[in-house]
């Protein structure tokens, strides 16, 4: 059975007294459990200090962005091998705030993912609509869009040894969720479409949501069968709420595989 995953994106906030007062409710928060990941990502400044705090723990680190080069003079970018480096083994790629704030383009974001994976990272790769595109109908095929870009790049074998993050973008720090059934028909469309090139890999393959979870939707969430995990914004900071999603994804083992 493939482990769940929950991924705390701390996205631009903390400081490092913060950092330490979270991190160690978060992580007396933890259980000890084989179908479980849990994976925090801080910003740069702070994930030496964090994979210090992390060690000995069961909770993994990860990063928020990542250049799509290895070295060189490319002023304020971070490589994937100083990720491994410092010991992350996730980061996200193509995170909608990345996409629309910063201009990342589906080619950009395709050849970090490529860059992740070459030096060893677990690439999450962030995909998912606008309000105008999701009333307009064309949600799964931005989403295919989105992933189709990278699998052009990458390939479909390299594409399945990551995840893929559902993140429909009017959900994100909005408050608003999509309802547990409007996810799933999301995460099953992306499912479907890997399983066109590698049916065993679609099956395997770990699918999880973001935009606006919190400690009382995760469950309803986490329960729906194609979707095996979540990507957590604002809930991260908080130890008792991200506790209860990690919780939450906890009792709902398993998904499709
Ligand atoms: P929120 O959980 O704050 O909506 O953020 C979701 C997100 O963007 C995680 O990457």
């Amino acid at each position: 059975m493939k482990p769940n995953l929950v991924i705390g994106n701390w996205k631009m906030n903390g400081s490092q007294q913060t950092n330490e007062v979270l991190l160690r409710a978060v992580l007396a928060g933890q259980k000890n459990d084989a179908h479980l990941e849990v994976v925090i990502c801080p910003p740069f400044p702070y994930l030496a200090s964090v994979a210090a705090h992390l060690q000995h723990s069961n909770v993994v680190l990860g990063a928020q962005n990542v250049s799509a080069t290895t070295h060189g003079a490319f002023t304020g970018e971070v490589s994937a091998s100083m990720l491994r480096d410092i010991g992350c083994r996730y980061v996200l790629v193509g995170h909608s705030e990345r996409r629309a704030l910063f201009g990342e383009t589906d080619e950009a974001v395709a050849q970090k993912f490529v860059a992740a994976i070459d030096h060893g990272l677990i690439p999450v790769l962030c995909v998912g609509e606008t309000l105008d595109e999701r009333r307009a109908g064309i949600t799964n095929g931005v989403v295919t869009t989105q992933i189709t870009a990278v699998i052009k790049h990458a390939g479909i074998e390299k594409l399945t040894r990551g995840v893929i993050a559902y993140e429909p973008v009017w959900a994100i720090g909005t408050g608003e969720t999509a309802s547990p059934e409007q996810a799933q028909a999301v995460h099953r469309h992306i499912r479907g479409k890997i399983g066109v090139y590698d049916e065993q890999a679609a099956i395997n393959l770990q699918i999880l949501y973001g935009g606006s979870v919190k400690a009382d939707n995760a469950q309803a969430i986490f329960s729906q069968p194609d979707i095996d995990g979540g990507l957590i914004g604002g809930a991260s900071l908080d130890a008792a709420s991200f506790t209860s999603i990690c919780d939450a994804a906890r009792a709902n083992p398993g998904g499709t595989a």
